[in-house]
């Protein structure tokens, strides 16, 4: 057998291969993960969290006196991440009512919430305002006319104004969000429009304008451009620059450094912006996705053409390969040796696309094996599904070789569950 892996930068900090070469996150031993809550597994190096959210903030805290990060939520949407992050002392954006709902039952103070959504329904609008969210992101004009009505006279909510500044990132198209005729938030001249009528309102307070760009993005010119970009639009208190910062999902990804990324944008905000403002990011996908492996077990082996490893989840705990073809890699968790037969890592489900890996080299695959994709920390558990009646898999936190259940597994009957008549 060849010399053993050095895990890459794609696992959770503090991975290694134990002495028994097998993988272990957090302390604990995957093949014990596996046979105690059972594949597939999310599971999720505590200490990785929390190390990333703390650069994240030092990273500000060197270069800007005032500022605030945000959980952008919907990469880890799990009251555990929450309860996590809010201990962390970071804000939090939430993307609808349901991430509203669980950021409050994770702790986070309803002031330090920040309510985004290119279609708000009125009553995540209410919902919002009877929880006291700090601030509700204007995305579109019926936004104003809706939260106009809700707050009513003689009350008030701080609001920012979501512009599209007409930068396209280099990234895939569908987590590309800041481009001319995006869906999302306001383009240059709609937004003076919308600027003027919120400065004219008796009830709704002006407080900044918000930019998010896009998701997965390594180039860190797009990012500047668009702080550029929203310049004109006059001066304000406070900045929400949004997240974006890309993540390594394979070890040949080299995604630029927090701190690059934090410099990228609080030196554009300085030149563009002033110094005296309150400057806000929102990492989402940076703060956890390589914080996550999913543990698999593998159910066959079909060798033909290609090797087709199938494995007990796919699509339903790992959409991303099929929404955008997102590359992953995966290994066998006690055989991480380099090299191996050239395999397609198959999810179990009916479509020919479930395809969680392609092209990845294993060593001597074989039912029975537990397999690990590492970086599936973000948009993993967040969209996952029942698709085929999959039940969902758990959320096992780990640290210093504990590890804690912080999301069940779903039953067959939670598959029922909804059954209404
Ligand atoms: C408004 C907003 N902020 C922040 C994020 C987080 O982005 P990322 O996960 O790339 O950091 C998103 C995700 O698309 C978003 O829509």
């Amino acid at each position: 057998m060849a010399a053993t892996r050095e895990l890459s930068h794609v696992y959770p900090l503090g991975s290694r291969v134990n002495e028994a070469g097998r993988l272990e996150v957090g302390g604990c031993d995957a093949l014990e993960l596996a046979r105690e809550h059972g594949t597939p597994a999310y599971v999720v190096a505590e200490d990785d969290l929390r190390a990333r959210a703390r650069a994240f903030q030092q990273a500000l805290a060197a270069r800007h006196d005032d500022f605030e990060v945000l959980f952008a939520s919907k990469a880890f949407p799990c009251t555990a991440a929450y309860r996590l992050f809010a201990a962390e002392g970071l804000s939090c954006d939430v993307a609808s009512g349901g991430e509203l709902h669980m950021a409050l039952a994770g702790g986070f103070e309803p002031a330090r919430i920040y309510l985004h959504g290119n279609a708000k329904s009125e009553a995540e609008l209410r919902q919002a305002l009877e929880a006291g969210v700090g601030h509700v992101v204007i995305d579109n004009f019926d936004d104003v006319d809706r939260l106009e009505r809700l707050v009513g006279p003689g009350n008030s909510q701080r609001v920012l104004v979501r512009v599209t500044p007409g930068i396209k990132p280099s990234t895939h198209d569908f987590v590309s969000t800041g481009h001319i005729d995006s869906k999302f938030g306001l383009e240059l001249d709609d937004a003076r429009a919308a600027i003027d009528r919120l400065r004219s309102s008796d009830r709704l307070e002006l407080r900044g304008i918000h930019i998010h760009i896009g998701s997965q993005i390594f180039e860190l010119g797009s990012f500047r451009r668009a702080i550029e970009a929203i310049a004109g639009l006059g001066e304000f208190p406070v900045y929400d620059l949004g997240g974006g910062l890309g993540v390594a999902y394979t070890a040949e990804d080299e995604p630029p450094s927090i701190e690059a990324y934090i410099e990228a944008k609080v030196a554009a905000a300085h030149e563009a912006l002033g110094r005296e403002r309150r400057l806000l990011i929102e990492p989402g996908r940076a703060l956890v996705a390589n914080a996550g492996v999913t543990l698999y077990t593998i159910e066959t082996v079909k060798r033909g053409l290609s090797t087709y490893v199938g494995v007990d989840g796919g699509m339903s705990d790992n959409l991303r390969p099929m929404l955008y073809g997102s590359v992953y890699e995966a290994a066998i968790a006690d055989r991480l040796d380099p090299g191996g037969e050239l395999c397609q890592v198959a999810g179990k489900h009916c479509e020919s696309g479930d395809v969680v890996v392609h092209d990845v080299h294993l060593h001597e695959p074989r039912p029975g094996d537990v397999l690990v994709t590492p970086a599936t920390g973000a948009y993993g558990h967040a969209m996952a599904n029942n698709y085929n009646g999959v039940p969902r898999p758990p959320v096992v936190f780990c640290r210093d070789g504990d590890a804690r259940v912080v999301v069940r597994r779903e039953t067959y009957d939670d598959l029922l569950s909804r059954d209404a008549g």
